[in-house]
């Protein structure tokens, strides 16, 4: 009754309906901020090879399907596993996620994949490890905007006060390479590496850096993305971009090792976060948040954002497995 079918053009028309299910929901029920690709352009991504995609059918009818990606140079990514209805949900994953560990078998010789497993996909944790799959679970934390009593705290406490020697400023191109090494130091031992390879090297940083500070995940905000000085040398660097309309992002923060636990890394956020209130209130920006995601074991960033006025909103497993070593 169940089976599982690669994408092609024969059900370009009847899939319409399951993909489009998935991304009227995707806010409510997969906490994506932005929306996914309209149908048309899903279609125009999978004819060029972006995106692939295997369909359950259920007496040759289309009702759920699983989307991801191999383009990529070491990772695969799998974006989503939607299905409709209530019935035998976790058969029909277990059988979605099956024929995908088949499809990208020869590709994880060479290459991980990642798996945010958000909103609703959290209920398939066992049959997701039953696969071999390890998790990081990560926590999105929030900064409201509209809340006036943490921005008068904020705004309140100078953050801006440093030990002598020590600076704050925006960032520019000029630390660009100092700003690489610093995410290298920063993160070549953090989780983070087990679902995004490139901190383990410096070739990797570098297109972390670049993509971030080029506005390639959203708009980078560089008046609000701080570097913190130590006799103007580089040692620690906050981040800050627009994922997508009023949303506002940390996508790193970073204090190099032999700096770390002198509780500077709150004094840099805090200094970002006081910029993008200011630039809120000046009207150059309009943000009702600023989020981050953290690994919910990493309890110095944890305590960090706490301190600086963010709560938790939601948390997920990120799934992952390496690669296939035989
Ligand atoms: C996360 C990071 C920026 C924090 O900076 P840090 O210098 O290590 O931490 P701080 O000294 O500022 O400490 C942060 C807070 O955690 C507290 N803390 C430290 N260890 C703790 C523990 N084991 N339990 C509870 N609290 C702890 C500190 O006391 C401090 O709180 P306080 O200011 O109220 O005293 C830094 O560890 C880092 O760069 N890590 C690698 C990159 C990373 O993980 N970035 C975050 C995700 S993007």
């Amino acid at each position: 009754m169940y089976q599982t079918k690669i994408l092609s053009e024969e059900y370009f028309n009847i899939f319409s309906g399951v993909y489009n299910d998935f991304r009227m929901n995707s806010a409510k029920d997969y906490n994506f901020e932005i929306q996914p690709l309209d149908y048309e352009g899903f279609i125009e991504y999978y004819k060029k090879g972006f995106i692939e995609c295997i369909l359950l059918l259920e007496d040759g009818i289309p009702t759920g399907f699983v989307a991801y990606s191999t383009i990529q140079e070491d990772v695969i990514e799998l974006y989503i596993i939607h299905l409709l209805g209530n019935e035998d949900l976790k058969k029909k994953y277990v059988l979605l996620l099956t024929a995908f560990m088949q499809d990208v078998s020869k590709k994880r010789k060479s290459k991980i994949v990642e798996y945010p497993m958000l909103g609703k996909q959290k209920n398939y944790r066992i049959e997701t490890e039953s696969m071999g799959f390890k998790f990081v679970d990560l926590g999105v934390v929030k900064f409201d905007m509209q809340n006036q009593e943490k921005i008068r705290d904020i705004l309140r406490e100078r953050p801006e006060t440093l030990p002598i020697n020590y600076k704050i400023v925006p960032y520019k191109e000029n630390y660009f390479d100092e700003l690489t090494s610093a995410i290298h130091l920063c993160f070549k031992n953090a989780t983070d590496t087990k679902f995004d390879p490139r901190f383990l090297t410096i070739e990797g940083c570098v297109d972390v850096a670049q993509k971030i500070t080029s506005s390639f995940y959203g708009k980078f905000i560089d008046d609000a993305s701080k570097i913190l000085l130590y006799e103007n040398r580089l040692i620690g660097f906050c981040l800050s971009n627009i994922t997508e309309g009023k949303i506002g992002n940390i996508p790193l923060v970073g204090i190099i090792p032999e700096y770390q636990k002198t509780g500077l890394s709150s004094i840099l956020l805090k200094t970002a976060l006081t910029e993008i209130i200011r630039e809120n209130q000046n009207g150059f920006l309009d943000l009702s948040e600023v989020n981050a995601s953290v690994d919910l074991a990493n309890v110095r960033a944890c305590r960090m954002y706490k301190k600086a006025g963010f709560t938790e909103v939601y948390t997920y497993p990120q799934a992952y497995l390496e690669k296939i070593t035989i």
